[in-house]
């Protein structure tokens, strides 16, 4: 994408190169903003890949309205183009849970800010889940720290979609469970924390926890055979 594609003659910084999306740092009338494109697959034929890419740029960003008429603090979509398939956002100033967690890891965990963030995440995933919305891809790296209101901002819903069955919930939480232990083994019980929120928050989480629970048995299962 060239500097011309944003329309605003602003310039794009790269911020991350991934498998199917780049993103950027620029700036949308005036605001810092992030510019996330979604890229062809070469593999692909390119009708059929063009029109994929599309869906999945439309699923993103409704998936993202909804979670935020949900409650859920997103950052604010500043604009679709389909034509260059970028969506554009506000940007969110502060560091991602995943970096918070790493310090914690280095430094030792800040058990007040910990809850704090612990509750948060529950909470969110709560809201998110009574409406119908399956992140897909819960990691503390989608999860960013506003600072200043010190709050929790869901990003990529790349991956997101919609669904009100307990298995689909509950394979969102295990997800999330997996990536907690393997990346931040040393914070201690933070799934523990953020489910005690999720109870809180969802109507519906004696049936979602009860699908984790089958959910975790089949996933070690796997292990056990792989
Ligand atoms: N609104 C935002 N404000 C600040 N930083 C952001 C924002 N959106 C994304 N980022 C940064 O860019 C990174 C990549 O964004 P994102 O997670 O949406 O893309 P991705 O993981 O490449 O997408 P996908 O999983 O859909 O391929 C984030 O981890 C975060 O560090
Ligand atoms: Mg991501």
């Amino acid at each position: 994408m060239d500097t011309e594609a944003n329309g605003e003659g602003g310039s794009l910084v790269l911020i991350k190169q991934g498998a199917e999306a780049r993103v950027f740092e620029s700036t949308f009338a005036g605001r810092k903003s992030v510019v996330k494109e979604r890229f062809s697959k070469k593999y692909r034929h390119p009708t059929l890949d063009s029109k994929l890419t599309l869906k999945r740029l439309n699923a993103e960003a409704r998936c993202m309205t909804k979670a935020r008429r949900l409650g859920v603090s997103t950052p604010v979509l500043y604009a679709v183009d389909p034509v260059s398939h970028t969506l554009t956002f506000e940007y969110v100033e502060g560091p991602s849970i995943k970096d918070i967690f790493l310090e914690f890891g280095l430094q030792g965990v800040v058990e007040e800010r910990m809850d704090d963030i612990a509750l948060q995440i529950g909470d969110t995933i709560g809201k998110l889940h009574d409406g119908g919305v399956i992140h897909g891809d819960l990691t503390t790296s989608n999860m960013l720290w506003r600072s200043g209101s010190n709050q929790l901002v869901l990003i990529d819903f790349g991956l997101s979609f919609v669904s009100t069955l307990p298995e689909d919930k509950a394979v969102d939480l295990y997800v999330l469970e997996r990536a907690l232990l393997s990346m931040h083994s040393s914070c201690g019980n933070v799934m523990d924390k953020i489910l005690a929120a999720y109870r809180k928050s969802s109507k519906q989480w004696s049936s979602t926890l009860n699908k984790l629970g089958q959910v975790r048995l089949r996933g070690r299962k796997r292990t056990m055979v792989g």
